[in-house]
């Protein structure tokens, strides 16, 4: 249900949400993938959505439930993600949570590749586009506000720093993956928030407790507080 009296400052914003693994064809049975619950992604567009935007998921396969009030658009390539993500354009808010693979096979064979005692096939991978950064170019049709994630281990400001810079983005929302942490598949993320003024740590927090803070400031950078 959503609370009828709960404040909607993103009301009249449209937002594009991705989420979840991309799975790249290797043959008609066979496949490469990028391991990804989804968790945090449909977290954001579920949050997004109880703030009034107007939200559509692009998503890779995942066990999750579609959130309530999102239009969900499935897909399972890296390349059905990029044109999903175009046609959802124009939107004002952009958040890649997607894990996608960065490579696919080139050549995808539409025959299953058989054993046939002459050992076993190399694959060759092709780069898969960058949707985050495609939709970063500047241009007519920019979300205003492009939010991007990195998981990182070591140095993960400076890593995720850099990332936002090549990648073109507003925000990067930066994921400690260091051994320990809980990230892939749990309930908890630690993650800091990166903006071209620097970065702001957050406390470790369930990933639905990092989706409302995510777009509660999201909500803020449209709706400057007044001072
Ligand atoms: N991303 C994307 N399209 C890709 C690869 C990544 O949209 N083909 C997005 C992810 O959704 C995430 C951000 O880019 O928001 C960073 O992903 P990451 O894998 O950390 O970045 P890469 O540039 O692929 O760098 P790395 O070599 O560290 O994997
Ligand atoms: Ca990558």
């Amino acid at each position: 249900f959503e609370e009828l009296d709960a404040p909607r400052p993103l009301a009249g914003k449209r937002a594009l949400v991705t989420s979840g693994p991309t799975v790249e064809p290797i043959d008609p049975v066979r496949y490469i993938a990028n391991r990804s619950s989804g968790k945090q992604g449909h977290a954001i567009a579920e949050a997004l959505r109880r703030l009034g935007a107007d939200v559509t998921l692009v998503t890779g396969p995942t066990r999750l439930p579609d959130p309530a009030g999102c239009t969900v658009r499935p897909i399972e390539t890296a390349r059905e993600m990029l044109a999903a993500c175009e046609s959802a354009l124009p939107a004002d808010i952009a958040v890649c949570a997607a894990a996608v693979a960065d490579w696919r096979v080139a050549g995808e064979s539409d025959r299953k590749l058989k054993k046939d005692g002459g050992g076993p096939p190399s694959l060759t991978l092709a780069e898969n586009p960058d949707i985050l950064a495609t939709l970063s170019q500047p241009g007519p049709r920019r979300p205003a506000l492009v939010v991007g994630f990195a998981a990182e281990t070591g140095n993960v400001v400076d890593y995720a720093t850099a990332k936002r810079i090549r990648k073109g983005c507003d925000w990067i929302v930066a994921n400690d993956v260091s051994p320990g942490t809980t990230t892939f598949g749990g309930a908890d993320n630690t993650v800091h928030l990166i903006r071209a003024d620097g970065a702001e740590d957050w406390p470790t927090m369930g990933k639905d407790a990092v989706a409302a803070r995510l777009a509660e400031a999201i909500a803020r950078h449209f709706n400057p507080p007044s001072t």
